[in-house]
């Protein structure tokens, strides 16, 4: 009877122990499951970086491809009316192969010729337009007429203007640029009282300041 039990005890134990042993095994099944998953989950933000990354060199080489598709081809000068004065206007410039073209169109004028030139500052701030100081001149040279080789860049001559204060005006220059250090960007129009005789230095003896504006980057058309 005695020997029954004590082997009955055993085989509960040998069966309890086994239990444990299990438990142990399934424990530490379960802990290295976790633990690959948390591999496989450290890894994929990797491979999400990695793809972020390749994205974010693609949009750089677009980038550094884009300024040569940003060419400047046209540009716009707005001109606002000086102080005591009713002139206004747009002119605009165009690239034309090498050449720029100029088109003016100006109203409030009296009939008779208005000299119109680009000068050195886009700064309209001051009353009577002298804030946009004297004529374009990057190269140093004499004032003189839109047709003459030695003239100030800025020099664009008269505009004319009808019985009815307008005044149209085209012309197509070989010495304004958009780029370099003879570029327009940014310089100021000014539309002057009297004709522009394009001799007296440095002026041309065009008079007071009716108008002016800025030269700024327009949409290509
Ligand atoms: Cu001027
Ligand atoms: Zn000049």
């Amino acid at each position: 009877m005695k020997k029954w039990f004590s082997v009955m005890l055993s085989l509960l134990m040998l069966g309890a122990i086994m239990t444990v042993a299990d438990q142990a095994m399934a424990q530490k099944k379960e802990k290295e499951k976790e633990k690959a998953a948390a591999k496989t989950e450290a890894k994929e933000p990797k491979a999400a970086k990695k793809v972020e990354k390749a994205e974010k060199s693609d949009k750089a080489g677009k980038a550094e491809k884009a300024p040569a598709k940003m060419e400047i081809t046209r540009a716009i000068a707005v001109l606002h009316p000086t102080e005591g004065s009713q002139v206004r206007g747009t002119i605009t410039f165009t690239q034309v192969g090498k050449d720029i073209k100029v088109v003016a169109d100006i109203e409030g004028l009296t009939p008779g010729n208005h000299g119109f030139h680009i000068h050195e500052f886009g700064d309209c701030s001051a009353k009577d337009g002298t804030s946009a100081g004297g004529h374009f001149n990057p190269g140093t040279m004499p004032h003189g007429g839109p047709a003459d080789t030695q003239r100030h860049v800025g020099d664009l001559g008269n505009l004319e203007a009808g019985a009815d204060g307008k005044a149209h005006l085209e012309w197509t220059d070989t010495k304004l640029s958009f780029t370099g250090n003879q570029s327009i960007l940014g310089r100021g129009v000014i539309v002057h009282a009297n004709a522009d005789d394009l001799k007296t230095q440095p002026t041309g003896n065009a008079g007071g300041r009716l108008a002016c504006g800025v030269i700024g980057v327009a949409k290509a058309q």
